[in-house]
Parts: C-alpha cells; sequence; structure tokens
C-alpha cells in the first residue's frame, strides 16, 4: 500500500541557496563550510550526550566492509563507522535530531574523504585497500562518519531478520518499541524502516527499552502524514471498535512474510508514546535545527515538525488516547503496589504465626 505512494520529490534548491549564502558568511567570518558542519557534533544543553567523534584515523587496527558502502575502522579514537551511499547530510540531520528528542540514534558527522585518505595508513588491516578506493572515487566530498553502536542489526539484509528478532516479533514489548519507531519515523518523514515495509538492517540492539535507529533519513512528510492516519490511531487506542490501520498493515505484512502475529494493541500504544516523547521534546528540536538553518534538510525537519504539531495540539482524541494510556498505567501500578503490598502482608503475617509457635517453645 505505501509503496504505491510517490514521494514528493526532494527540493534542494533552497539548500543550495542557503548553503552558498553561508559560505559567504562563513569565508567572511574565517570559517569554512566543513567547520560550520562540524558544529553539529559539539557538545549542546540540549540534554543529548554528544560524544565527539573521532575521525582522526590514530593507529588503526582494524578496517572492514560491512557491505560494499558501509566500512567499519577500529582506531585509537574508538570504533567508527565510514558511509558513503545516500544523502549523507540528511543521515547526519536526522541522526541528531532523533538524539535530541531523546531517541537513540548513533552520532555522525561529515569529514571531508581526502583528510581522511591522508590519514589512512599504508598497511594492510583487512579491508584497508579497498576503503582508500572507495575514498579516491569521493576525493573532494565528504563521507558520513558515525560513532559504531555496540549491539547488532535487528537483521542482515532488509528483508531477512535475524533469529532474535523472529522470535520477539509476537512479543508485546517489541511490538510497541516498533510502534515508537513508526512515530518517529513520521516526524522525520521516514519510510524505510517499516512505514514502506520493513528494513531490519536500519533497526538495531533488541532491548525491552528501545530500538536503535540508523540509516536516518528527512522527507517532507506531508505525504506521510494521512497515509500514518493519526485520528485512526487514536481512536483505536480510545476503544474504536477496530484496530488503526497502520496497525492493521505492519501486522498484516508481518504475518504474510514471517508468519508472526504483531499486538497491535502495543504498537498503536508504543506509537503514542513515540509522538508524545516528540511533542514535548519539539521546542528543544526547534532550537537545535534552527542553528543549523543552512544545513539540508533541516528546514524540511523544522517543516515536518510544525506540521506534525498541528496535527497533534489541539487534537481531541489525541488527548483521549493519551489519557487513557496514562489511565490505564496508573490504575496497574496501584494494583501492582496493592499486590506487593498484600504479598508482604502475607509473608508477615506468616512469619509472625511462626514467631509465636518459636516463642512458645
Ligand atoms: N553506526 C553503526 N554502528 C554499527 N553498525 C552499523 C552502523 N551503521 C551501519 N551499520 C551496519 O551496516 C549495515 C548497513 O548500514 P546502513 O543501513 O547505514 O547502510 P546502507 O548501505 O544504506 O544500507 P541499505 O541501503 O541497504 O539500507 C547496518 O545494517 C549495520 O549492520
Ligand atoms: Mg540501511
Amino acid at each position: 500500500m505505501y509503496e504505491q505512494v510517490e514521494k514528493p520529490k526532494k527540493n534542494k534548491s533552497r539548500a543550495v541557496t542557503n548553503s552558498v549564502t553561508q559560505t559567504k558568511n562563513d569565508v567572511a567570518q574565517g570559517y569554512t563550510l566543513t567547520d560550520n558542519r562540524r558544529k553539529i557534533t559539539i557538545s549542546r544543553n540540549y540534554g543529548v550526550i554528544q560524544r565527539n567523534i573521532d575521525a582522526q584515523l590514530t593507529n588503526v587496527t582494524q578496517v572492514k566492509a560491512l557491505t560494499n558502502d558501509v566500512y567499519y575502522v577500529e582506531h585509537q579514537g574508538g570504533g567508527i563507522i565510514i558511509k558513503f551511499k545516500g544523502d549523507l547530510d540528511s543521515d547526519a540531520v536526522a541522526d541528531y535530531a532523533l538524539r535530541v528528542m531523546g531517541v537513540p540514534a548513533p552520532e555522525s558527522k561529515l569529514v571531508s574523504a581526502d583528510m581522511l585518505l591522508e590519514r589512512l595508513p599504508t598497511e594492510n588491516l583487512g579491508d584497508t585497500e579497498q576503503l582508500r578506493q572507495k575514498l579516491n572515487t569521493r576525493k573532494g566530498t565528504e563521507v558520513l562518519v558515525a560513532e559504531m553502536l555496540v549491539s547488532v542489526a535487528l537483521g542482515p539484509t532488509a528483508d531477512e531478520p535475524s533469529t532474535d528478532t523472529h522470535e520477539q516479533m509476537d512479543n508485546p514489548q517489541f511490538a510497541f518499541n516498533l510502534g515508537k519507531v513508526a512515530a518517529h519515523d513520521t516526524v522525520l518523514g521516514h519510510v524505510d524502516r517499516i512505514l514502506g515495509g520493513f528494513n531490519w538492517g536500519n533497526m538495531m540492539g533488541l532491548t525491552e527499552e528501545s530500538i536503535q535507529q540508523i540509516d536516518n533519513q528527512v522527507e517532507d512528510n506531508a505525504f506521510l502524514i494521512p497515509i500514518v492516519n493519526l485520528n485512526d490511531m487514536f481512536d483505536s487506542i480510545t476503544g474504536g471498535l477496530n484496530d488503526s490501520s497502520l496497525g492493521r498493515t505492519v501486522a498484516k505484512r508481518m504475518g504474510g512474510m514471517y508468519d508472526k502475529v504483531l499486538d497491535i494493541s502495543s504498537f498503536e500504544k508504543g506509537f503514542l508514546d513515540g509522538m508524545t516523547r516528540f511533542l514535548q521534546r519539539k521546542e528543544k528540536l526547534m532550537v537545535a535545527l534552527s542553528e543549523h538553518e543552512s544545513w539540508w534538510p533541516s528546514d524540511i525537519l523544522q517543516d515536518n515538525a510544525n506540521r506534525l504539531e498541528e496535527h497533534l495540539k489541539t487534537n481531541g482524541k489525541y488527548f483521549a488516547a493519551l489519557q487513557k494510556v496514562r489511565m490505564e498505567t496508573f490504575l496497574k501500578k496501584e494494583q501492582d503496589e496493592a499486590d506487593k503490598q498484600s504479598a508482604r502482608d502475607k509473608k508477615q503475617g506468616k512469619s509472625s504465626f511462626f514467631n509465636f509457635f518459636s516463642k512458645k517453645q
């Protein structure tokens, strides 16, 4: 269904104009455009943990091609990923935006291919020569350098989930986490993970808490919002007769491809949770992005965020769904507390009973 939707063509023209203006300003101030872009990894007060990625390639110990276009390099500054394919500036902005929202995504930045070439050692440390050839094809441009995440992708290829992922598919917590990812992707306008079909290679780390999102992209989300159908989702959570259309579509796809049953209700609640996180962090996101307006596609993402906020902030269906889930969570917590207390009482009662006898003897 989603695959049939034609995505609007990207409009880089504004970005080009902006970056030209920016280059002029930067030159006037004695900076280069590259320096400006690097600012994106400098620590800021957005509550985002920013570890500057070290791309100096000092004392390289290993070079490994993970795919044709993704390389792993181990050096003194840690493990890094060098990526060649795709909209790399979009990737870096999306990674950054997700981290501002508190969503796990790698730190990344654009780095000059020439600089990396200069620093790449001559010894053969695995796939060094392959990487050198690749960097040679990108001379004069920038490539993406990201932190190497210490987890595994949810699948070796887009369509193919790992055995662990397959096992988790009918787990409500996994469905909840997928729902959160779907919400974050609605902010980004990103379809190559869940919304347009599964891409397990773009998700990492199978934990209870969340899924790390990699290979992130920003697209205009105007075409996506009606497809995701927010109100349908909120109605379903509030107690509508039908599951949401997005929940049904994802579940159908999962059933058809992997013979697994998605817990649609948990997926929808995860989606609500992701949307709420977005709304809570929206202002923070706007401030962070406004500092990088010249940085394509920062402007598209700002429009996305405003558009989505419009759909949520005065939406009674959204608040009704939120209230219902919060009430359920509250009641469950109360019940858990009551259960714990009665277990404690029981234990105490039992021990005083034993005490009574032991004292008598
Ligand atoms: N930051 C990272 N940390 C650890 N592994 C990574 C990281 N980035 C990429 N990888 C590994 O490399 C694989 C491919 O990465 P990525 O999806 O970014 O590239 P891609 O070439 O765009 O892939 P595709 O176009 O097929 O989706 C991932 O599935 C993952 O296994
Ligand atoms: Mg990918």
